[in-house]
């Protein structure tokens, strides 16, 4: 029995997260995974959720029945305000937005349900993309292609080339996108770019599917809203995965959701029968603790303002961080073109070092980059911030 199961190889991020844990030097840098560190070090608890498991810690203790199989019903309405801002209600009733496991969790209840209704299609994701999203959707069944996003710089969004490979593709292809932050190349689309996008998914019948897992870490939550927004007034199809885990620093207890933007609020109510059917037969209802936090902050104007202000100083830290890595990498090789890191937007940076140097640099110096020559802004502060500089500009 079982003789033939294979090895599995590992993931990309999540693999070398063990890897780095079990590395016995004292002075190695995980610039690896996505996960916020602050100037310490430190993945923190923010201070509104803290507040936030005191309240609920105060409540009279309830028995622990299960969740709705589409998760917290404050939840699930303060996030879709959240999520897609001021709406008509015309518009609000057309979207459908449950509780996800986490943002992944999102993404394959998602695929699952686009599987169902439409076994034929096709699933296009950006190249690169985050690892996972391939697995994800090939592990619904889909066959997954990639579109084109760099130029061959590898610093620049090819739009042109996203849009001729886009134009060309049948009705109902389901297209994932990165709302902001893109991941791994930190390189987002303008807002003339959505516009033109959605211009065209309209025309085609083109499925997007938006996965928002750093929203507010770019340049702030309503800019980064944009193509989510925009997605809902536009009036086309989509989909939305989010996850709290960075954006919150509440990766352990896997919180996200999944919103539908269908045509008509009869279609939503309908969809929103099946994404419970769909979660009844994955898990049968999300966890409790996380969606209640969030639920808390967001639906409180007075902690929900401090959480914002939260969000704004870690993506001030790491846009300083970016700065200070710039600087430190020019004061050793002025020549080095590195602007990019000042360019590029959010948690990630893309380095374009090849996985062998990338190996090099983790084995010599204790620097832990994820091969596609991605590293996590985030994880730089003032203690490490030289030697990292040493080790890029040594290998850049
Ligand atoms: C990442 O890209 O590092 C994060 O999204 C964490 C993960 O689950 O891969």
């Amino acid at each position: 029995m079982f003789e033939h199961v294979d090895n599995y190889p590992g993931d990309p991020i999540l693999s070398l997260m063990d890897d780095y844990q079990r590395d016995p030097r004292t002075d190695k840098v995980n610039l690896s995974i996505g996960f916020y560190y602050d100037e310490n070090g430190q993945v923190p608890v923010l201070p509104t959720v803290q507040r936030a498991k005191a309240h609920l810690d105060a409540r009279p203790t309830s028995a622990n029945l299960y969740l709705p199989m589409d998760g917290h019903p404050g939840f699930r309405r303060a996030v879709q305000d959240y999520l897609f801002g001021a709406l008509s209600e015309a518009q609000d009733e057309r979207i459908v937005t449950i509780q996800s496991v986490g943002g992944s969790g999102a993404l394959r209840v998602g695929a699952d349900f686009l599987k169902r209704y439409y076994p034929n299609s096709q699933v296009w994701v950006s190249d690169p993309t985050w690892d996972n999203h391939l697995a994800i959707f090939s592990g619904a069944g889909f066959a997954v292609n990639r579109y084109p996003y760099l130029d061959a710089s590898g610093k620049r969004i090819d739009f042109a080339r996203m849009l001729e490979v886009f134009a060309q593709l049948p009705a109902n292809s389901i297209v994932l996108l990165h709302a902001c932050c893109h991941n791994p190349t930190g390189m987002d689309l303008s807002v003339e770019q959505w516009d033109q996008l959605y211009m065209l998914f309209r025309e085609r019948s083109i499925i997007p599917f938006l996965d928002a897992a750093y929203l507010g870490l770019g340049e702030g939550v309503e800019q980064d809203a944009y193509a989510i927004r925009a997605l809902a007034r536009t009036g086309i199809t989509g989909l939305v995965a989010n996850s709290f885990s960075k954006v919150f620093s509440l990766y352990g207890e896997r919180v996200g959701s999944l919103s539908i933007v269908c045509d008509s609020a009869a279609i939503a109510q309908r969809v929103h029968g099946q994404l419970k059917g769909t979660v009844r037969t994955n898990y049968s209802n999300p966890p409790r603790h996380g969606a209640e936090l969030v639920s808390i902050i967001l639906g409180e104007p007075q902690l929900a303002a401090e959480w914002r202000a939260e969000l704004e100083s870690m993506r001030v830290r790491m846009v300083a961080m970016r700065q200070a890595l710039f600087d430190a990498i020019r004061e050793r090789k002025p020549e080095l073109d590195v602007e990019y890191l000042l360019e590029q937007k959010g948690m990630f940076s893309y380095t374009g070092l090849s996985a062998e140097v990338v190996d090099r640099i983790r084995e010599r110096h204790g620097v832990y980059l994820i091969r596609s020559g991605r590293i996590c802004i985030a994880g730089l502060n003032e203690s490490n911030l030289d030697a990292v500089a040493q080790a890029l500009a040594d290998h850049h």
